[in-house]
């Protein structure tokens, strides 16, 4: 009988503070109206400078292992989907491994920008359907508006901060589960969203690197044209190789990055509204975060229910993009 990974519980992260879009209007020169219609926003959540990744993934996980009744030390796998966690090293996992006291598990961070979640998921899937690992708490976390320049209305509108957990779980004899993944990746698109300073290319300590921008670039537009694409092609990809019809989806919950991306992946795919959640309004792009704190809303909203087939997809950084269906 083969093993499937089971979602038994979800948890969740933001920050206290809110940043509406008339906030953003009075530091830099936009308004509520472009950045509604431009892009479905309507707040963000913003860390304090005392805040950083780990307090949130932390706090995410902690309620995901709290309402899945699972122990700390029952534990065997943490994997953190991020990009900007709180130093280049130690991880972030082992910063939550600590916090949560869960000395038995093995803790490491994976790198897929807003894809993170999407990738982690598979990751830790693949470890439980092993039979080798029972019990992964996977965290999809980011707080890039630590790393946005504030005075670049192009970018500084887009991002939130904010996570959310799921407990995964070996189960024998179920359909609940991880259906199929796609994970794909395209280097060529690299340039197109990144943040170069800091690593080993250019490092904070080399004078020479002080042309380098400590905060994010994008090229809005090519990732406009990226991300319309991919959302459609990794939902495809993902249903063809499940044998399943888009019509089969019970809830769509894809990547918050632009309510206008997320409507067209939906009108591709078919989905009618009541499919598809959103809450891009109330947080923006919370990167690795969005995935998981939708799946955290939908749930708690009484949208997601036991036995649903969910399919979530999500782009970003790299370039990446993925999708993954599970029946939760
Ligand atoms: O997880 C991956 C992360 N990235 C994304 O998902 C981003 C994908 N890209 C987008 O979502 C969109 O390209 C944006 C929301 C970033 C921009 O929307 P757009 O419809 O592509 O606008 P645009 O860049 O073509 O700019 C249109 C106009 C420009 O003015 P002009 O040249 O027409 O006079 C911009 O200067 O809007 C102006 N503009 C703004 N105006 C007010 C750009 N940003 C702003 C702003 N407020 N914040």
């Amino acid at each position: 009988m083969s093993i499937r990974a089971v979602i038994t519980g979800l948890g969740h992260a933001v920050p206290d503070k809110v940043m509406t879009n008339d906030d953003l209007a009075k530091i830099v020169d936009t308004n509520d109206e472009w950045i509604r219609q431009r892009t479905g926003i309507h707040e963000r959540r913003v860390c304090t400078d005392d805040e950083a990744t780990s307090d949130l993934a932390i706090a995410a996980g902690r309620e995901a292992l709290e309402r899945s009744g699972t122990k700390p030390e029952d534990l065997c796998l943490i994997v953190v989907g991020t990009v900007t966690g709180d130093y280049p090293f130690p991880s972030t996992s082992c910063l939550v491994q600590e916090a949560l006291g869960a000395k038995n598990a093995g803790a490491f961070d994976v790198g897929a920008a807003c894809a993170g979640f999407i990738y982690s998921v598979d990751v830790a899937a693949a470890m439980i359907e092993s039979g080798r690992y029972e019990k992964a708490l996977v965290i999809g976390v980011d707080t890039l508006t630590k790393f946005v320049d504030w005075t670049d209305r192009s970018t500084c509108v887009l991002f939130g901060d904010g996570a959310g957990a799921v407990m995964l779980e070996g189960h024998h004899g179920t359909d609940r589960g991880l259906i199929k993944t796609v994970l794909l990746s395209d280097g060529a698109g690299a340039e197109h969203i990144s943040l170069k300073k800091g690593g080993s290319r250019h490092p904070l300590s080399d004078p020479q690197s002080s042309d380098e921008s400590s905060n994010i670039y994008m090229n809005g537009q090519e990732v406009y044209r990226f991300a319309v694409g991919a959302m459609g092609d990794a939902c495809t990809r993902a249903l063809e190789e499940a044998e399943m019809r888009a019509s089969e989806i019970d809830l769509f919950v894809p990547h918050q990055a632009n309510i206008r991306i997320i409507n067209s992946a939906a009108e591709k795919l078919g989905l009618p509204d009541e499919k598809v959640f959103i809450n891009v309004d109330k947080y923006g792009n919370t990167s690795g975060g969005s995935i998981p704190l939708a799946l955290y809303e939908a749930y708690e909203e009484g949208r997601l229910k036991e036995g649903m087939v969910v399919m979530t997809v999500g782009f970003g950084a790299g370039l990446v993009w993925g999708a993954n269906i599970l029946r939760f």
